[in-house]
């Protein structure tokens, strides 16, 4: 018998296509977002899951389920993976990174330049029929050619924004990361590493994409606020947690910011109150990755990293992009 995999929400047909070429598919075509117990109880019998940011795999899961061998998450982002649980099982694990970079950074830019130069507020000011004539400052925002812009975070993604920065916009890139990159990226990305409360002070400009763990919850509170310039503006596309909604909401507010273009929550897809009611922020939900050919690349390399981890296809035994391979060893279960 050919093993079962879940694939917990709708995906492209394509997908489970080559999914069913190797295995008996429990698809969620409705959609509907599994509860934790449905989730746990859905995944009986199965070798393998398909999953998205919205599945939480945790201990509890994977000890009612200790067939499961694989969980394919359709995202670079795994929050919702405990991932020392997976390992501590023998459960491989694996994300898409790499393929969304680009269309990512495309989007964290884009975000940008809407809150610098007011995009979304014209628009709803517009369509609210308020229109009536041209006046010298309305909406006038920031400059982003440039402008000082600041990455917190400098993976893929952080790389990719500063090079449109930097090449496409003139802009002067400075970052933090904990580790700084090896000088001749630094070069390449043309980037200078500053410490936090610097890339805070000085940038006019900042993008958030640092992963979500433990360490980066509230990575940019009230306190760092506080060191951003008034005039600056603040983009979010790593993932909700790593700003304090709240204290955001209050600084866009009082204007002790200018801007915000945010695409990840706290709590999403619920977003705090007060970010709905504040004018200057333009607000997305978590689309950053969304192109076509994307999402489309994403879910393809969660499918083939299903497939490989349990046995099957070109890859067999070999993932293409597993978040913990140190459980491909010959000892891992149920091999
Ligand atoms: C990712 O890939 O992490 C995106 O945020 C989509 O979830």
């Amino acid at each position: 018998m050919r093993p079962q995999v879940l694939v917990a929400r709708a995906v492209f047909d394509e997908v489970l296509e080559r999914l069913a070429t190797h295995f008996e598919v429990d698809a969620n075509p409705d959609d509907r977002i599994l509860t934790p117990t449905e989730l746990r109880d859905r995944l009986r019998g199965k070798a393998g899951a398909f999953i998205t940011g919205s599945e939480r795999i945790d201990a509890a899961l994977l000890d009612a389920n200790p067939q499961l061998r694989a969980v394919c998450n359709m995202a670079v982002g795994y929050k919702n993976i405990d991932l020392d649980a997976c390992t501590e099982r023998g459960v491989l694990a694996s994300n898409t990174p790499d393929v969304l970079t680009e269309t990512t950074a495309d989007f964290g830019f884009a975000l940008m330049m809407a809150a610098a130069r007011r995009i979304a507020e014209g628009e709803h000011f517009l369509r609210a029929g308020r229109w009536t004539k041209w006046s010298y400052d309305m909406f006038a925002g920031a400059e982003v050619h440039g402008a000082t812009l600041g990455i917190l975070g400098m993976g893929r993604i952080g790389q990719a924004i500063a090079r449109r920065g930097a090449l496409g916009f003139g802009m002067r890139v400075i970052y933090h990361n904990r580790s700084r990159l090896d000088a001749a990226v630094e070069a390449r990305v043309d980037a200078r590493w500053v410490d936090k409360a610097t890339l805070l002070a000085e940038s006019d400009h900042l993008v958030i994409v640092v992963p979500y763990s433990p360490a980066s919850h509230h990575l940019v509170g009230a306190a760092e606020l506080a060191l951003m310039k008034p005039s600056a503006t603040l983009t979010n596309i790593a993932r909700g947690g790593v700003v304090d909604d709240a204290a955001l909401a209050t600084a866009l507010r009082e204007r002790r910011l200018a801007a915000a273009g945010l695409d990840v929550f706290e709590g999403e897809p619920k977003v705090h109150p007060d970010l709905l009611t504040v004018p200057n922020v333009v607000l997305t939900p978590h689309i950053a990755s969304a192109s076509v050919a994307t999402r489309r690349a994403m879910a393809l390399l969660a499918a083939d990293n299903l497939i490989a981890a349990l046995g099957f296809g070109p890859d067999a035994g070999r993932p293409p992009t597993p978040l913990n391979p140190q459980v491909l060893q010959p000892a891992a279960r149920g091999t």
